[in-house]
């Protein structure tokens, strides 16, 4: 037997070398039903401590350090005229690019990115469910207890090549609905050598909440977990479901999971979350709605200041995972199951990109401190405004065209609408050629038969107001061509 102070002398002892060692066992994670939804990568990865116990250690403990892999100096030792600051050794001439300071730009941000930055995306995301204060206490105390700190990424598109190396082992499936952003097909089928279960995307111009649970079963009877990306407003249609397809799509995945017992995963890609332009529909992500049931339906939400801060080149995503109130029965262990996903969302990053972009982290601090979250919505309103009146011009010019070869698929949002041609009667990269040549009128084509797809999609999102009636007249001349 050994006694109380041996016992704490092992378990120290065992600490120490794990983290010498980089072990993290996972060990909270592994009881939820989200570590089985793992692919072999997944399971495998990890950030390892070595350096981060060492440097952090030295930074409180140490006389001197010499852990830290990035040039820092006195500033007066390397610019003229600089000051008596320890600061990373630095080009003068950057300053003249940028009020932030040099602390903000040049050094590495943390792996999983600045923290401040990720508790300000927290807050964002809690601001962006609507839920007030009055009325959805518990609902709100749920969402900020039970999800993830968001972690940084180098954009929405490094979040989902993520999200699917995490889940996804070669040759396993992910279900998508037909019409989709061509990157997830690279991602899930080039790169991870996975593959992607399509199903129809609309009946009736509804969302076809049966062909996807159609899909889930079919997939059921070949993996222990179901994997879904969905996300609205949709590129290429622009689709956002009402009130009414939302619950339908969510008691569909609850009464399925249960039916199943096997966890299903929803990524959700939020990228254009706020450009929503009807009242008809619903009027903010389906992350929350997912993330509200107690079943093994998992949200994990995906979005950015690419399009929602309209930084397109600043490539800064967020990965955000929605864990379910009965995982764990303790606080220590919902405290830990998120530094364990955090860790292994971590260790993706680290051996991908290492960390992500520190200037535009940076930025988007300061605007979240200078404007405030409600200024940047009000500004961003002005944006918002502009597109929307785009998005009534080309619904309306649209509607005009008097053709039985086209058809316009629901949409409520986003950046784009598609336009469906009669696939007997018109190819869509000749009708896209055609249109280009002798009207010249650009569209990106999307033909994809495999999938029933053959049709145009349209980015109201770079189109002047002025210019969308001349635009879809020359549509509707070209289609008089065949
Ligand atoms: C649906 C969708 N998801 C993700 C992205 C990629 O976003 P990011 O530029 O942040 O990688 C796009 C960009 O076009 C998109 O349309």
């Amino acid at each position: 037997m050994v006694n109380k102070t041996e016992a704490i002398f092992i378990l120290k002892t065992f600490i120490a070398y794990s983290i010498i060692n980089n072990i993290m066992e996972f060990e909270v994670l592994k009881k939820t039903p989200l570590f089985n939804t793992f692919s072999e990568q997944g399971k495998r990865i990890f950030l390892p401590q070595g350096i981060f116990h060492w440097s952090g250690r030295a930074k409180k403990e140490a006389e001197i350090s010499g852990t830290l892999g990035s040039a820092f100096g006195y500033e007066k030792d390397f610019i003229e005229g600089g000051s008596s600051e320890w600061l990373p050794l630095y080009l003068e001439d950057i300053k003249n690019y940028s009020k932030l300071s040099v602390k903000e730009i040049v050094p590495y941000s943390k792996v999983s990115g600045l923290e401040e930055l990720k508790n300000l995306w927290k807050q964002w995301i809690i601001k962006k469910s609507l839920y007030s204060k009055e009325n959805d206490q518990i609902k709100l105390e749920n969402l900020e207890n039970f999800t993830t700190t968001p972690i940084v990424t180098s954009g929405l598109t490094n979040g989902i090549f993520l999200c699917c190396s995490l889940l996804l082992n070669p040759g396993e499936f992910i279900i998508s609905p037909n019409k989709r952003w061509g990157n997830y097909d690279n991602i899930v089928e080039k790169l991870l050598g996975a593959k992607i279960k399509s199903f129809e995307f609309f009946v009736e111009e509804k969302f076809n909440v049966q062909g996807l649970k159609d899909a889930i079963y079919e997939i059921s009877k070949v993996q222990e977990k179901i994997t879904l990306i969905l996300g609205f407003p949709n590129n290429p249609t622009g689709y956002v479901p009402s009130e009414k397809e939302l619950k339908e799509l969510v008691n569909m995945l609850r009464e399925s999971q249960k039916d199943l017992g096997k966890p299903i995963i929803v990524i959700v890609d939020d990228a254009y979350e706020p450009y929503i332009f009807s009242n008809k529909v619903i009027n903010r992500s389906i992350f929350y709605a997912l993330h509200e049931i107690e079943e093994d339906v998992i949200p994990i939400k995906l979005d950015g200041i690419t399009k929602e801060l309209l930084l397109y080149g600043g490539r800064i995503g967020f990965i955000t995972v929605g864990l379910k109130s009965n995982w764990v029965k303790k606080e220590e262990d919902l405290k830990a199951l998120n530094t364990e996903l955090t860790n292994k969302l971590s260790g993706l990053v680290r051996t991908t990109i290492s960390n992500s972009n520190h200037f535009y982290q940076a930025l988007v601090i300061n605007l979240f401190k200078d404007v405030g979250m409600e200024g940047l919505i009000q500004k961003r309103n002005n944006v918002i405004n502009l597109l929307k009146e785009r998005y009534v011009k080309i619904n309306h010019e649209l509607s005009k065209i008097n053709n039985a070869n086209i058809s316009v698929d629901p949409n409520a949002g986003g950046f784009f609408v598609f336009v469906n041609l009669d696939p007997n009667k018109i190819s869509a990269s000749q009708f896209a050629d055609h249109l280009l040549r002798k009207y010249k009128v650009g569209v990106i084509p999307i033909e994809k038969p495999s999938d029933g797809i053959n049709g145009i999609r349209i980015a109201y999102c770079s189109i002047d107001s002025t210019k969308i009636s001349e635009f879809v007249n020359r549509i509707n001349l070209a289609l008089a061509d065949f």
